[in-house]
């Protein structure tokens, strides 16, 4: 029996082995019925004695030898398997869409109307300034002339933190921003500050407990309502359309003085905006500026009130309800 010629058989046909049905093949030739082995296996019957014994001791040797080749064999394979499986792969690769559809996201239209806001009020020299959402009560009311027994608080239905120290509340508006900006910063200056607000409310069509905001302070020499007016109308303008028209409303906020309401004219109704006006002197003076020298404007609105009438949204909750066919028709 030449046991080397059918291992050096073996090895080459091991080494071809290229996926699981090849090495089903491969141990079924080496060991199967039809195999080599199998047929001297049949021959030890017809021997005695010692042609019996040197031949069956062979027959176990070329046998061990066979099951470990395969064994390697299989071995090599499970390994390339895993490979395959955990090699890196190229992510810039363009994606296999998983139906005929695919779905490609987009952003949220709250998200859609600060981008096109962030871009507007850049061209027009403004600093986009991050601002805190837990905030200090001093911050949040009592810098903006409200004070603990000010009936304005009530226009802001409040969440306060539990036993903290410094009265911390989850901002019920951007507003708060305006005396940390001063304090910290010499005029002239124009920021927006973008950002949530929590208010502790039921929810309606068209109110949340928490929204967008954006904030707008203007400080400078000479800063008129003109300039507020005519900074508003840009803006409105920019994000609604040409031909929509704004109109100010006299309105109460403890901050500014004079206050207004912004009212826009889109599509032939008029729509309120949000509050705005000439900020107060006791404001300027918390900020460390100096109201005899200075003066500037500030305005607020809600981001999902401009998303609302630009995309004739009528239910606000549905921006905040995770339904996909809603919110992909934006
Ligand atoms: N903070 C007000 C609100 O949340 C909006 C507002 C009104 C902001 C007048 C202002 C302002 O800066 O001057 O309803």
């Amino acid at each position: 029996m030449d046991s080397n010629k059918a291992i050096a058989e073996l090895k080459k046909d091991a080494a071809r082995v290229a996926n699981t049905n090849d090495l089903v093949l491969l141990k079924s030739k080496y060991l199967g019925k039809k195999s080599f082995i199998a047929s001297e296996m049949a021959k030890l019957s017809l021997l005695q004695g010692d042609d019996r014994a040197k031949l069956g001791k062979q027959l176990n040797t070329l046998k061990t030898s066979v099951t470990d080749i395969i064994q390697a064999t299989q071995d090599r394979l499970d390994k390339s398997e895993a490979d395959h499986q955990y090699a890196p792969f190229d992510i810039s690769s363009p994606g296999r869409s998983l139906s005929l559809r695919s779905r490609v996201g987009h952003l949220h239209p709250s998200s859609l109307v600060l981008k096109e806001s962030y871009q507007i009020f850049t061209e027009l020299g403004f600093a986009i300034v991050d601002s805190p959402e837990i905030e200090t009560d001093w911050y949040n009311f009592e810098a903006l002339n409200m004070p603990e027994v000010h009936p304005a608080r009530e226009m802001q239905d409040t969440f306060y933190i539990k036993d903290s120290k410094q009265k911390l509340l989850p901002r019920t508006h951007t507003s708060g921003m305006q005396v940390r900006f001063m304090q910290a910063n010499k005029p002239p200056f124009k920021i927006l500050v973008p950002g949530k607000v929590f208010r502790n409310e039921n929810e309606d069509a068209t109110h949340s407990w928490s929204f967008n905001q954006i904030e707008g302070l203007v400080v400078g020499e000479g800063v008129s309502m003109s300039d507020l007016k005519g900074t508003l109308l840009q803006v409105v303008k920019r994000q609604l359309g040409d031909s929509t028209e704004i109109r100010f409303r006299a309105s109460y906020f403890p901050y500014t003085e004079p206050s207004v309401e912004v009212d826009a004219k889109y599509q032939g109704k008029w729509l309120e905006l949000g509050g705005a006006g000439m900020v107060h002197p006791e404001v300027l003076m918390r900020g460390g500026i100096d109201p005899n020298k200075y003066s500037g404007f500030a305005f607020g609105w809600g981001v999902e009130r401009i998303a609302a009438i630009k995309y004739n949204i009528s239910d606000l909750r549905q921006l905040w309800r995770p339904k996909i066919e809603f919110l992909e028709q934006f």
